[in-house]
């Protein structure tokens, strides 16, 4: 639809901005911490850009106080950060180590001082590498106890002062890039392997928000989806049928679980007649019935374009573009069900990734007509850009303009009758992009730091951040 004119952001409409702990913490060994598999993983040769780890990050930990004040500056409305299982159980089960505790506390208690909303993700990727050696990590049934134990504590210890939770940010990627292309640990190639590990998540993620309820009633709880909107090439039959596959594949295949408690038939099917199902136990379906939860969050950065893909087409070879170097990226696909090309309507990013605004209020519109008008959150959205700093000054205008067009889709989706909770941008200060080194930034606040030197970790204020500023300042009416 094209209207004349577009409906307004709630007046508490959640401006908000996010970070994951092994992004920006670093401290990965201090005061009681245990390692994850992502301070293992990093210690592998080649598997990120120049070797680049986490273990300073860019000091989150320490500074914490002096990003929050850049915060409260800005007028953010929420922040939205992950807890680090190991600060709290070192080994992943077992004696709690209250260091940790008081470190989320200190920080919780800092953004509530400054009126700013504590959204806390619960898992971000930083499995303990103990439960990774004591029983596989997402491979066994016995995660879903550890799981909830953890989020136990957190309720126990949080629920007063915490309202907004997320349970699992991208469980489609952490066991996609898990288990199925080796790009994220544990390194495992095995479609079987990650069906099982997947439902394995799938329960853990339902116990988590069923344990919820009844520590944190008033609280609202939900999974965050890296959500990737499919298109067909062309309107060719066999493209909108891949376009369907695709949809199927990698999108209903979680989202119907989080919102349906149920798998979707046909890609059910396609697993079945392929081997790759996961074991279903009695119970199983009944705990992903039972819950619901209050809010689906969206981590959206672009969308898909796919074509037929026959019986000997191209696969996943789990390469991808970590170097900013344009053009570097491959397609890839699933032979008999889609494969994916590039969008010759959209513009991409130096890590190839296509900028498509209007994707975003598509796949919100897809999401709202699905699953009964369920509420969205949007956990992440940013560019992943090169900045430069000159004279301490960052004039990073492609990032406002990306955002901009981004934020207005927003307002598109709600006047179309999206129910939208807020709008998160990744990220804040910039941090630790996984496989892709510092070089490639997404925040509002600058943190000089290199592959090669950690330097002072000084932040700037970004001409994006001054943007935000004043688009929270009017609630989104000044772009
Ligand atoms: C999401 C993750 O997948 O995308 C973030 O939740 C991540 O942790 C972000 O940083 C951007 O991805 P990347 O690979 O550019 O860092």
């Amino acid at each position: 639809m094209i209207y004349k004119e577009l409906d307004k952001f709630n007046n508490n409409f959640l401006w908000g901005s996010a970070s994951a702990a092994y992004q920006v913490e670093g401290a990965y060994d201090i005061d009681g911490k245990g390692l994850s598999i992502w301070d293992e993983y990093v210690k592998i040769p080649n598997k990120t850009f120049k070797n680049t780890n986490g273990n300073v990050a860019v000091d989150h930990y320490h500074r914490y106080k002096e990003d929050v004040a850049l915060m409260k500056e800005m007028g953010l409305k929420a922040y939205r950060f992950s807890i680090a299982w190991t600060r709290i159980y070192p080994n992943g089960r077992g004696e709690v180590n209250e260091k940790g505790l008081e470190f989320y506390e200190n920080l919780i208690n800092e953004l509530i001082l400054n009126g700013i909303e504590p959204i806390v993700t619960i898992y971000h990727w930083d499995l303990p590498q103990a439960l990774q050696d004591l029983y596989g990590g997402w491979e066994s049934r016995e995660i879903i106890n550890d799981f909830k134990v953890y989020c136990e504590t957190l309720y126990k210890r949080f629920g007063e002062k915490v309202k907004y939770w997320v349970t699992l940010n991208e469980q489609n990627v952490f066991i996609g890039l898990g288990y199925e292309t080796a790009l994220h640990p544990p390194g495992v190639k095995n479609l079987k392997r990650m069906m099982e590990a997947n439902h394995i998540a799938n329960l853990a993620n339902a116990e988590a928000i069923k344990s919820f309820r009844k520590y944190v009633p008033n609280g609202k709880i939900g999974p965050s989806f890296a959500f990737g909107p499919n298109y067909a090439y062309t309107c060719k039959p066999e493209d909108v049928l891949a376009m369907e596959n695709a949809e199927e594949m990698n999108c209903y295949w979680w989202l119907d679980v989080y919102l349906k408690g149920r798998y979707p038939g046909m890609a059910w099917k396609y697993m079945e007649k392929n081997g790759l199902e996961p074991t279903i136990e009695d119970g199983d379906i009944e705990i992903l019935k039972e819950v619901k939860p209050d809010f689906i969050g969206i981590n959206y950065y672009r969308t898909g374009t796919v074509m037929a893909n026959p019986l000997d087409g191209l696969g996943k070879d789990g390469s991808m573009n970590k170097s900013g170097k344009k053009g570097t990226a491959k397609d890839s696909g699933i032979p008999g069900v889609y494969r994916t090309i590039k969008n010759p309507y959209l513009e991409a990013t130096n890590w190839d990734w296509e900028i498509d605004p209007q994707g975003l209020r598509i796949g919100m519109r897809r999401i709202s007509s699905r699953y009964d008008n369920i509420p969205i959150l949007i956990t992440e959205n940013g560019l992943g850009e090169f900045d430069k700093l000159e004279s301490g000054q960052i004039h990073d205008e492609y990032r406002i303009e990306y955002l901009r067009e981004h934020i207005l889709a927003c307002k598109q989706a709600i006047t179309d009758g999206v129910e939208l909770l807020g709008y998160c941008t990744w990220s804040f200060t910039d941090l630790l992009s996984w496989l892709n080194g510092y070089q490639k930034r997404y925040g509002f606040v600058y943190v000089d730091r290199d592959e090669l030197e950690e330097k002072e970790l000084k932040r700037y204020k970004k001409d994006s951040f001054y943007w935000y500023k004043e688009v929270i300042d009017s609630n989104g009416e000044k772009l």
